[in-house]
């Protein structure tokens, strides 16, 4: 296979643009919003460590997969699988694997839509002036008034939606590359004015202690959301930055770049979290509030300092051009994919795949009021019931979703790219492709390929089954 192709979508004008597209899908709602209430969830400081340990050894080895297989075959991901494995004499059916991620992607966008719908919705509020000087219990019967309301959710939704779709509709390369170069530096200025918040609440170490305090004996119980979790939040597994590779200009170096992605990317989660916790702490707020955790606290925080109010508004509206252009990562490999499959154009398949995703999310927002109470998996006294209204027990629609997406189907998705990258495409490709100085550095990353982040996953299922 020549190393020269060119993608038929354009390509990204730098490594720079790289990184700053790879860190745009990277950092979203999984850092902000969802990394938080996880931590919260799962008991703080061992679900910090297992995700820390996660990232490390499978998601930044399958995010270099990813990467160097999209560089290589310059192809939407299902074909990019198809033309290497006929390369080396291997089925074509591995782009079975890419399009199990495509529809992964589409699930996750259906609620994520949603989700970056709130942030939107909190712009306008903010801006009001509806939070200011209110009690934390005020702000969460706020919180609870907008999910309660599914008119209110559609409508933001859609806006979510179709402002994505628009961008996608006009092509990835070029269109993001000016928003992010600015939002994303004032997004991490703003987080860190947060977190100077946080150290004069009185509650800082509080925080920082339960952000890190290592409970040996909840590491089980977060093993698998941890795992699902590095997934999402580095964005590999689905094929997203699989077709950013695929845009990736051939002099840039793939490890560099993926490990500059992921650490951002980690390093925003962690800073989101030691800027939440003091401020839930100091609030009297559970941190085991679940989704609403961030739409709660941070009103709160932005709502009792001094120009909290500019600040809050800034701050969502960078909290939903992050979410965006993550949105986008989730679209991009269907929408690339169909093009070069059916030569149709960007505009008409993006409009149709927002609308197709549209539908399904308002699965989620009717989980958080129409649909409350239905039920899925309740396993209780009564038994096991795969549906059940009005049980207390199981996960709603978001809930089957979200479980099924990040701690199901990414796992997988990502096993197959590892496997692909270190079993399939063979080590001199795989080489050649990484480009990497010391031979010693390359021995190491393939290492991590081939067994670690394999096994790892596969430790991490195994776990989870006979827990
Ligand atoms: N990484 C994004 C976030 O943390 O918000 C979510 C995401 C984007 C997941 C793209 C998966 C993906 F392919």
């Amino acid at each position: 296979m020549s190393s020269e192709k060119v993608s038929v979508h354009g390509s990204w004008a730098s490594r720079w643009v790289f990184i700053l597209a790879a860190t745009g899908s990277a950092v979203g709602l999984g850092s902000i919003w969802k990394f938080p209430y996880m931590v919260g969830e799962y008991g703080g400081g061992a679900f910090v460590l297992v995700f820390l340990a996660c990232i490390a050894l499978i998601g930044v080895p399958v995010m270099l997969a990813e990467t160097l297989i999209g560089r290589r075959a310059r192809q939407s991901p299902a074909n990019a699988l198809a033309a290497l494995a006929r390369d080396v004499g291997q089925p074509a059916a591995w782009s079975w694997a890419a399009f199990a991620g495509m529809l992964t992607a589409l699930l996750i966008l259906s609620f994520y839509s949603v989700v970056g719908g709130w942030s939107f919705d909190y712009i306008l509020d903010m801006a009001k002036g509806d939070f200011q000087g209110v009690t934390p219990d005020q702000v969460g019967a706020y919180f609870g008034n907008v999910i309660g309301d599914p008119l209110r959710l559609i409508f933001w939704h859609s806006v979510f939606m179709f402002t994505s779709a628009v961008v996608i509709a006009k092509g990835v390369v070029g269109g993001l590359e000016r928003s992010l170069r600015i939002m994303m530096p004032l997004l991490f200025v703003l987080l860190l004015v947060l977190l100077g918040y946080s150290m004069t609440t009185g509650h800082f170490m509080q925080g920082l202690h339960f952000m890190f305090d290592f409970d040996a004996s909840k590491v089980l119980d977060g093993l698998l959301p941890a795992m699902g979790h590095a997934f999402f939040s580095l964005s590999v597994g689905v094929g997203s930055i699989m077709i950013y590779g695929a845009y990736m200009p051939k002099s840039a170096s793939i490890g560099g770049t993926i490990v500059s992605v992921a650490l951002l990317d980690t390093f925003v989660s962690l800073l989101a979290g030691v800027a939440l916790f003091p401020i839930v702490f100091a609030a009297g707020l559970n941190p085991s509030e679940g989704p609403g955790l961030m739409f709660v606290t941070l009103p709160y925080a932005f709502g009792s300092v001094p120009f909290g109010q500019v600040m809050g508004v800034v701050f969502f509206i960078l909290v939903g051009v992050a979410a965006w252009s993550s949105a986008i990562s989730l679209l991009e490999p269907m929408v690339a994919y169909l093009v070069e499959r059916h030569k149709i154009s960007r505009a008409w398949v993006s409009t149709w795949l927002a609308l197709a995703c549209w539908l399904f999310g308002l699965g989620t927002v009717f989980s958080f009021n129409l649909w409350k109470e239905a039920k899925f998996f309740v396993n209780d006294a009564a038994g096991f019931h795969l549906y059940q209204w009005g049980a207390q027990a199981g996960l709603d629609f978001f809930g089957v979703v979200d479980f099924f997406t990040s701690r199901i189907m990414l796992p997988l998705g990502g096993l197959c790219f590892a496997v692909f990258a270190g079993w399939v495409m063979g080590r001199a490709a795989v080489r050649d492709e990484l480009a990497m100085r010391h031979p010693l550095a390359f021995e190491a990353t393939f290492f991590l390929m081939r067994y670690v982040a394999p096994c790892g996953i596969l430790i991490v299922f195994a776990a989870q089954l006979w827990k």
